[in-house]
């Protein structure tokens, strides 16, 4: 079995400091990966975070570790990441609990099952571009409350204005920073501040589920999910039986996975369609066709919204390009062989997804943006914009229809302008534009 090449660092702290500072620089995460390629090849060790690191790239790669390796491997979160979110998270379980979990969360975010929020989402879609007309606006900011105020009232029907959900909202930020925070749980930290938001956001969620155990009765989510309960309430087993204690870990392990990501890939498509005029044009032309063939005074349609094929391009090719997710981390749950090489249990092994989507030879030109790549179909695990296998992203549908609906709106009634050039991103987890990307609106 060959050496992994790669260098560990000083003893101790490893690569850590080098991991951190690229983590802040203007490209991100992806530098330190690059860097290191670039010097030992597609497969390297480090030492980062307390940890022994393998990056990997390659769709060989992602096959084996994203689809071949369940049960050997669970997802790799980062300590302030674990104890946010509590133990029985999605994201902290593996095996059969993880499968049991899914299935349950599963059918709410189905297409069928997402339906009933339809009206819901174009509602607010409209009420926040009304807001845009003539003014200059932080794209990023404004989807963020919007995609917020979308799974806020999907998960347990918060209204999208009032005390309720600007408590939401100020505890919610604060749980999503303390995700790339440093480990120091004592007042005044980042992850401090991140703990005692989610418990103030579990108190909040203690009080919906009682009404809910009571009998108050709304369509959303957690009532899909109590009501599975209650069908077997007679007092036989129930496998579908989740506590409070689960509820709440899942609800806020959705919120968590499903917010930033939302946010980033609609602000990243805007970005992208306003730097490509002929694709904004192409994706103007498909919705103008299903303006023009709608009875007059009426919104769009369920089924409309199910029939974009080009913005379901764009929306492939902006998660292609922007990749934000830029790398998808495991941890080896017992020792196995990947590439020809020995990962031991422990050790955190990470795909880099921004090579993956970038390679030359399945992309030609690839930094290129570039919907028609999309045409016909590509090669396995050369895209994994949601991933692949038994952790693929079970809210994408949502997300789809979110970004569908958005994007609709805004194409029909808007043009926009930057109002400063840059292409750095966030130090998040999830790839954002650092400058929240501001623009200038104006009505067509
Ligand atoms: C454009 C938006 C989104 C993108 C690009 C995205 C991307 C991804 C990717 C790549 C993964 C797999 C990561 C891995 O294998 O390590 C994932 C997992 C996940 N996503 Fe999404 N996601 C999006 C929206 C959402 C939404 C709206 C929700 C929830 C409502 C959501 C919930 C989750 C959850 C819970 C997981 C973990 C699944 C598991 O571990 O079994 N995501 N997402």
């Amino acid at each position: 079995m060959d050496d992994i090449p790669g260098s560990l660092g000083w003893p101790v702290i490893g690569e850590s400091i080098a991991f951190i500072y690229e983590f802040s620089s203007p490209s991100g995460i992806f530098s330190f990966m690059n860097k290191r390629q670039q010097r030992y090849g597609k497969v390297f060790k480090s030492f980062v975070l307390g940890r022994f690191t393998v990056f990997l790239t390659g769709r060989e790669a992602s096959k084996i570790l994203l689809t071949g390796k369940d049960g050997m491997v669970s997802l790799n979160l980062f300590y302030t990441g674990q104890q946010v979110l509590g133990p029985t998270s999605l994201l902290q379980t593996s095996g059969e609990a993880h499968k049991r979990l899914r299935r349950l969360i599963g059918e709410p975010l189905s297409v069928d099952g997402l339906k009933k929020y339809f009206q819901f989402i174009n509602t607010l879609a409209i009420e926040t571009l009304d807001r845009w007309s003539g003014r200059n606006v932080n794209v990023l900011e404004e989807v963020s409350t919007f995609t917020l105020q979308v799974i806020g009232n999907m998960i347990m029907s918060l209204e999208p204005s009032g005390r309720e959900q600007e408590e939401f909202r100020a505890n919610f930020k604060l749980i999503s920073s303390s995700f790339a925070s440093l480990p120091f749980k004592v007042p005044g930290t980042a992850f401090y501040r991140g703990i005692k938001a989610r418990d103030r956001m579990y108190a909040m969620l203690d009080v919906v589920i009682s009404r809910r155990r009571q009998g108050e009765v709304r369509q959303d989510f957690l009532e899909s999910l109590i009501m599975k309960q209650a069908k077997t309430a007679g007092g036989e087993e129930n496998d579908d039986k989740l506590t409070d204690a689960q509820l709440k870990d899942n609800i806020l392990t959705l919120l968590v996975a499903g917010h930033d990501t939302t946010t980033a890939a609609l602000t990243w498509l805007i970005k992208f369609l306003e730097e490509n005029p002929p694709v904004l044009e192409q994706l103007r032309d498909e919705h103008r066709q299903i303006q023009v063939q709608r009875t007059e005074g009426t919104s769009l349609t369920w089924s409309e919204v199910n029939n974009m094929p080009y913005t379901a391009k764009v929306i492939s090719e902006t998660l292609r390009r922007a990749t934000i997710l830029p790398w998808y981390s495991r941890k080896a749950a017992q020792d196995f062989e990947i590439n020809g090489y020995k990962i031991n249990k422990g050790w955190s092994v990470n795909l880099d997804v921004v090579s993956i989507h970038h390679d030359p030879e399945v992309f030609t030109n690839p930094y290129k943006f570039d919907p028609t790549r999309f045409d016909t179909p590509l090669r396995p695990f050369s895209f994994l914009g949601f991933g692949s296998g038994p952790r693929m992203c079970p809210g994408m549908n949502l997300a789809k229809l979110e970004i569908c609906i958005f994007i609709h709106h805004l194409v029909c009634r808007y043009r926009w302008k930057p109002l400063e050039k840059d292409d750095s991103v966030q130090p998040t987890l999830v790839r954002m534009p650092k400058n929240k990307y501001p623009v200038a609106v104006e009505p067509l």
